[in-house]
């Protein structure tokens, strides 16, 4: 099993796993973390599950009770594993995190739940990696706060029962449809769905993270970074820190002139696109006459993993309304062959 990482609040962040902040700029990772909002304000947008969730903690808070267990769903890099340290802050509770793939036996799963202290939070990331065995055993300790434990084997085998601490289960995944459906009615607190973000939101977050990081970026410049983003807070981060660089290296300023050279030396396109992103669209529309075509196609035509392409390429692809998503595979819309700078046949579906 692989150990799960302990996060303990402070009032100025964590305390486990944190360096110093005059390392802040020496270690990737503490980079990542300076950047993690540390407050609910420093948490830009998602409002409406902000508002659920604070009122899913503050009436358990006030009835003195642990909330109940809470799943978190969407693409990667739009803040879940953020969400899941603000609520744990927000209730004064340990973090205890793991991940799907880390638990590979029951025993793992039972050495985590037994560990856990009175009120912590448990976060399982990559949730749609647990296998159904191990499922089984989070069914009752989620429900009835309980571990059911086999002893021995055949006739002469028999259930323990262990009572577990009280806690809360934070869960994320960006593939909800992989989670079964008694895993996920389990989560008794609410299922939330985290949306891209606008661009004035994305433009927030660069701002305060221009701050943090000690960079000077006039407005153009952000706003050009939070046009390229794909509405994703990670990639925003990523980039800004990838024009500094740039600008640093070519002995220039960050403005506009430089973030336009800085993306365009990424392959990033005017509308936040990367290669593979292209390379899928000229790829439905060269070979596959605009689609239908199933994704398995697409990733192997295209060498990628399946999972990148679905959880990755696929969803802002879809949310720029690039592609189609119809029973039969995916299709390219008449905006899409616009981007790749193909004229789109007159009428698509009788070509296929
Ligand atoms: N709402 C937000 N406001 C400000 N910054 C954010 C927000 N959401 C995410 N970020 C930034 O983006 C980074 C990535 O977010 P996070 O790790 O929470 O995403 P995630 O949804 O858990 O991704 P993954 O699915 O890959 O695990 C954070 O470290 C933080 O810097
Ligand atoms: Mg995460």
């Amino acid at each position: 099993m692989r150990p799960v990482a302990v996060h303990q609040w402070s009032p100025t962040g964590y305390i486990t796993m944190t360096s110093p902040k005059d390392s802040i700029e020496k270690s990737p990772r503490s980079l990542d973390q300076a950047l993690r909002p540390d407050s609910w304000k420093e948490y830009v947008g998602q409002e409406t599950i902000k508002e659920n969730l604070r009122i899913l903690l503050t009436a358990a808070k006030g009835r003195q009770q642990q909330p109940e267990h809470v799943l978190l769903y969407g693409p990667p890099g739009l803040g879940k594993t953020t969400l899941a340290h603000l609520m744990a802050k927000e209730i004064g509770a340990s973090l205890r995190s793991t991940s799907g793939p880390a638990i590979e036996r029951v025993g793992d799963l039972a050495a985590i739940l037994t560990n856990l202290s009175p009120g912590d939070v448990l976060f399982i990331d990559e949730i749609h990696r647990l296998n159904r065995t191990i499922e089984e055993i989070l069914y009752p300790a989620m429900e009835s706060g309980v571990l059911d434990i086999v002893i021995g084997k055949g006739p002469s085998a028999r259930t323990v029962q262990l009572d577990l601490p009280p806690f809360t289960l934070i869960a994320a995944t960006t593939r909800i449809s992989m989670l079964s459906a008694p895993l996920r009615s389990r989560f008794s607190g609410g299922t939330f769905r985290l949306n891209y973000y606008t661009d004035p939101e994305i433009a927030e977050i660069l701002s305060r993270s221009a701050k943090i990081l000690n960079i000077e970026a006039d407005k153009e410049s952000v706003h050009e970074i939070s046009k390229r983003s794909r509405a994703t807070p990670r990639t925003a981060n990523y980039l800004l820190k990838r024009a500094r660089d740039f600008a640093e290296v070519n002995e220039t300023t960050l403005d506009l002139k430089t973030v336009r050279k800085a993306l365009a030396l990424l392959e990033i396109d005017e509308g936040g696109l990367n290669q593979t992103d292209r390379d899928i669209l000229s790829l439905i529309v060269e070979k596959f006459r605009g689609g239908p075509v199933g994704l398995k196609t697409i990733a192997a035509s295209l060498s990628e993993e399946d999972a990148t392409i679905e959880e990755v390429n696929e969803p802002y692809l879809l949310q720029l309304g690039l592609i189609e998503r119809t029973p039969r595979g995916r299709t390219v819309t008449p905006k899409g062959y616009e981007h790749i700078g193909v004229d789109a046949p007159r009428a698509q579906g009788s070509m296929l």
